[in-house]
């Protein structure tokens, strides 16, 4: 087990009827800027809620952040929370508008352009406080400090670090809601999360192998039961915890992360506006095949522990271990093919050459060079 040091400060209100608790959370003197994305809250009755908790503090509105948050829509926030002299923010929806508001919250108390800030983390100084009522199971942005920021200018889509949230409120029943394909994308997402803090190496950590298992097996359990009713209580409870677990810190104790996916993920949205989930559901099954060597001992630990496949040698095991996962990708109805999404081999040489430029390098033993994402990309035309 490697060394670690381990603190999250976020706590957790979880539980139907909970969004009543920011009448209490927040004091009663803060100057509060409420952040939106493009309605869906309006129609499910989150807004309702949020507004009556709020009845008696003093708050502005800020609506339209998009998926995949643009620098140029937070720029406009940031300036409505300086005129406003906003010092908390309660982010309302999915982990777009939580992510948004992590970098809106960062910015507020700068002179330097939110851009700069997520290019340039040296530039971060405090942020004011703020808070999340997450809509949307999936990202895990309502335990964590991480944020993903798009610039449409430039088409290009950076993780951003900067502070926790201070509370985070998870109603289940605000997930009713979902379209099944925002659903398959949170799984997905979930579902990879965990992969790439456990499919590294072998023998790190046996409690932490077990833990991310365990959200593994809770998400193929749940899966096909969500497909059939997502309004049931304790399946949407279970999945809206299973994202928060997947990337809290919590079963990242210890053990090697990998992010190859990710940030190939990255790469097809900023560049073609691919849904995070998808993206990543794409992309998996090629990162798996190209390094099947180096993860071997785990894909194998995997392929048995999660899916039972236990016949065959080393190599057919692998096999049917890659394919199984596309299939439960396929299963919650997800591309899984670039071709499907008309991106070609034009997109390959230009992710290649990307990554060259910036210089990056990816994966649990940085040696997933530009010419290795390319080998995991044209294994996914
Ligand atoms: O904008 P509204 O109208 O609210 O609709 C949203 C949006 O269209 C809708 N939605 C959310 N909750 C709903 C709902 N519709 C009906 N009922 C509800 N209860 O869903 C759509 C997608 O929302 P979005 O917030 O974009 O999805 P998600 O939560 O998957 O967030 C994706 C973003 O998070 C980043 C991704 O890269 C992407 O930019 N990530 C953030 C991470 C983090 N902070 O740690 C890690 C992840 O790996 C990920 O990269
Ligand atoms: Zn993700």
């Amino acid at each position: 087990m490697k060394n670690f040091k381990f603190q999250n400060p976020t706590k957790l209100i979880f539980g139907r009827g909970t969004i009543a608790n920011l009448a209490t959370e927040i004091p009663i003197d803060k100057k509060i800027m409420l952040t939106f994305g493009g309605g869906s809250v309006r129609t499910n009755g989150v807004y309702d809620q949020v507004i009556e908790a709020l009845k008696k503090h003093h708050f502005v509105e800020f609506w339209g952040i998009e998926p995949n948050p643009k620098v140029e829509t937070l720029r406009k926030a940031v300036a409505l929370g300086k005129e406003h002299k906003i010092d908390f923010i309660v982010a309302v929806g999915g982990g777009s508008v939580l992510d948004g508001t992590k970098l809106i919250a960062s910015a507020i108390p700068c002179d330097d352009d939110a851009w700069d800030l997520v290019l340039n983390p040296n530039l971060l100084k405090s942020a004011i406080p703020f808070a999340s009522v997450m809509t949307l199971p999936a990202t895990g942005s309502e335990m964590n400090s991480g944020a993903v920021i798009s610039n449409l200018k430039t088409k290009e889509k950076f993780s951003f670090y900067s502070h926790f949230p201070q509370f985070s409120i998870l109603d289940p029943e605000t997930t009713y809601s979902l379209p099944v394909y925002q659903i398959a994308n949170g799984i997905a997402d979930t579902f990879v999360h965990v992969i790439e803090q456990y499919l590294t190496l072998t023998n790190e950590s046996i409690l932490m192998d077990r833990w991310a298992e365990g959200i593994l097996l809770t998400l193929k359990e749940i899966a096909p039961k969500i497909e059939q009713n997502h309004t049931n209580y304790d399946l949407m409870s279970n999945y809206m915890l299973s994202a928060t677990m997947a990337l809290n810190g919590f079963i990242a104790m210890g053990v090697s992360g990998d992010w190859t996916t990710h940030m190939i993920g990255h790469e097809l949205t900023a560049l073609h506006g691919v849904t995070h989930g998808e993206s990543l559901a794409i992309v998996l099954p090629g990162t798996m095949q190209v390094l099947r060597e180096q993860k071997k001992g785990k894909i194998l630990q995997y392929g048995e522990r999660i899916w039972g496949i236990t016949e065959g040698n080393d190599e057919v095991r692998i096999d049917k271990t890659i394919a199984q996962t596309e299939t439960f990708f396929r299963s919650l109805g997800l591309k899984t093919r670039l071709h499907e999404l008309n991106i070609g081999e034009e997109t390959v040489n230009e992710i290649e050459k990307r990554l060259k430029q910036r210089g990056s390098i990816f994966g649990e033993k940085q040696n997933v060079t530009p010419n290795i994402v390319r080998k995991i990309l044209e294994n996914r035309l």
